[in-house]
């Protein structure tokens, strides 16, 4: 999605700008013809690149330079200074880089330089790897088995019929109709035969013969490994409403499921969000903008309460309430007819359909029946190893132990899951990488982003910085005195 701007910002670098006005650690956006370049001044070095981030194009001028890299502000993606190599999702692609000449007290940005080309890294090259699951962690291994210049073959299995998709924007922008549908797909069709992935969609996965090495596709089929990621993920809890007609009750995973959401709001005037989870509110939002009459249902009395505590979960429904959602929380369905729904206190709400976003469960049915260690999801060791060794998992699945709370935990973000998938793709070909990344998600609300970092499942204290009504405010969760 990172677009060209038609207003170059900033000083032309090719004439040259004061070697003074680039401090020690400074950073300044200047243009290059129509391209935005940022120069970053580090170290003794400096440094010429695009100045927006190639994953929904952040500014990186409001970043951090950390050890030879630039970290973008809006969802954390790193960036090698040197070679602008996408490091960590959750971008993938690398940024654009210039040659940088000191004269005379001046810096110059010259011509630019080429991509980086794929390095052979690995220690070992195993033949064939098998990637069973084409979302986040299943797409981010087999692009860095690629980028690492993993010469093997390597198959991507997916029961979805979509090619990896953008999963995040289908409930948000894609959803809220301001995201064309070609912003989706994490790739173009064509990239997976051009890189020698063989993505195979509409695929089910029956059984995984650890002894044999072998995958049994649903149909019988079977194929080998040396290397097997299970990157499978989660799928939403599925809600029997008494009366509802299926067609009239959604869930939200697949490019497929937001698709038809979109195309029955195009008939609809009334939708009902059972749930006030991040999902839900995020469709809750998407379907305002579509102009719909949106009611809002939960069990608890603060949306999100449970995970990001009172003040949040109010600045949440707040927000909501201006952009003109209906709370109806402390409550449940308890039917859901043709046109309308029942509470369970009574109350009887108007609604052509309904979008559930109640929670998911992880997809460990093949681990588990494959024998694979489980521990409220499939067991890995910091390498992502599963508890048979050519085995690896990654994503909503994985359950990792990790060193920053001490505690092993299973989280479902979008940016660990394609972290764990560069790490798995690493590990495979024997770099011995422990995963160490700290947990990120973020969640979008209108113009309002929600940035969470770090994971505390509990908490006994919860410090409030700046002003969270004023939509500018950082919440800390502690637990024993430690940020977790
Ligand atoms: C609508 C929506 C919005 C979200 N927004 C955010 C957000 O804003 N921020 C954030 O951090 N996270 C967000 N998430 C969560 C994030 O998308 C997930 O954490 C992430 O996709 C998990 O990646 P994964 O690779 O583990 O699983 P997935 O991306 O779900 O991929 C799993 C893959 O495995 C395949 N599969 C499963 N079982 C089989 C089988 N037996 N045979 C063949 N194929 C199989 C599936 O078809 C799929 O291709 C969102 C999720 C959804 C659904
Ligand atoms: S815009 Fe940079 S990480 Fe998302």
């Amino acid at each position: 999605m990172a677009e060209e701007s038609a207003n170059p910002t900033g000083p032309d670098l090719t004439k040259g700008i004061a070697l003074a006005s680039l401090p020690e650690g400074g950073m300044l956006v200047g243009h290059v013809g129509e391209e935005d370049v940022l120069l970053v001044r580090s170290d003794t070095e400096i440094f010429a690149l695009a100045a927006h981030c190639t994953h929904y194009h952040g500014p990186l001028a409001d970043g951090l330079v950390v050890d030879g890299t630039i970290r973008c502000p809006w969802h954390h993606a790193c960036f090698d200074l040197r070679s602008g190599e996408a490091l960590r999702a959750p971008a993938f692609e690398p940024l654009a880089c210039w040659k940088v000449e000191q004269q005379e007290g001046k810096i110059f940005v010259r011509e630019r330089l080429p991509k980086p080309r794929p390095a052979s890294r690995a220690r070992n090259t195993p033949g064939k790897i098998v990637i069973v699951g084409g979302g986040a962690a299943g797409f981010a291994a087999a692009e860095m088995l690629r980028r690492l210049d993993y010469q093997g073959e390597v198959i991507m299995l997916s029961d979805d019929t979509a090619p990896p998709v953008d999963r995040p924007n289908l409930s948000k922008d894609y959803l809220a109709g301001s995201a064309p549908e070609e912003w989706v797909p994490l790739r173009p069709d064509a990239y997976y035969a051009d890189n020698g992935l063989d993505l195979r969609l509409g695929v089910r996965i029956g059984a995984i013969d650890p002894d044999a090495r072998q995958v049994v596709l649903a149909d019988g089929g079977t194929i080998s490994y040396d290397r097997l990621l299970l990157a499978t993920g989660a799928e939403p809890v599925q809600l029997t409403l008494p009366g509802a007609p299926p067609t009239d009750v959604f869930t939200l995973r697949s490019l497929a499921d937001s698709r038809r959401i979109i195309a029955r709001a195009q008939t609809a005037r009334r939708a009902l969000v059972i749930g006030a989870s991040f999902i839900g509110l995020e469709v809750a939002a998407s379907l305002r903008a579509r102009g719909l009459e949106v009611h809002v249902v939960a069990p608890e009395a603060r949306p999100m309460e449970k995970i990001l505590g009172p003040q949040l979960g109010d600045v949440i429904r707040a927000l909501h309430e201006e952009k003109g959602v209906h709370f109806h929380l402390g409550n449940t369905v308890s039917a859901f007819e043709a046109g309308y729904a029942t509470l369970k206190d009574g109350t009887r709400l108007e609604a052509d359909f309904a979008v559930a976003g109640v929670g998911v469960r992880p997809r460990i049915q093949l681990a588990e029946a494959a024998g694979l260690a489980l521990d409220r999801g499939v067991a890995v060791n910091s390498y992502l190893q599963t508890s048979a060794p050519d085995i690896y998992a990654a994503g909503d699945i994985a359950r990792w132990p990790d060193r920053h709370s001490g505690s092993s935990i299973r989280v479902e973000h979008w940016v660990v899951a394609t972290r764990q998938g560069q790490t798995a793709a690493r590990n495979m070909l024997g770099l011995g990488e422990e995963f160490t990344s700290v947990p990120f998600f973020w969640s979008q609300h209108y113009d309002v982003s929600i940035n969470y970092v770090g994971h505390a499942e509990s908490w006994d204290e919860l410090a409030v910085e700046g002003d969270l009504l004023a939509k500018d405010g950082l919440v800390r969760f502690r637990r024993g005195g430690n940020t977790d």
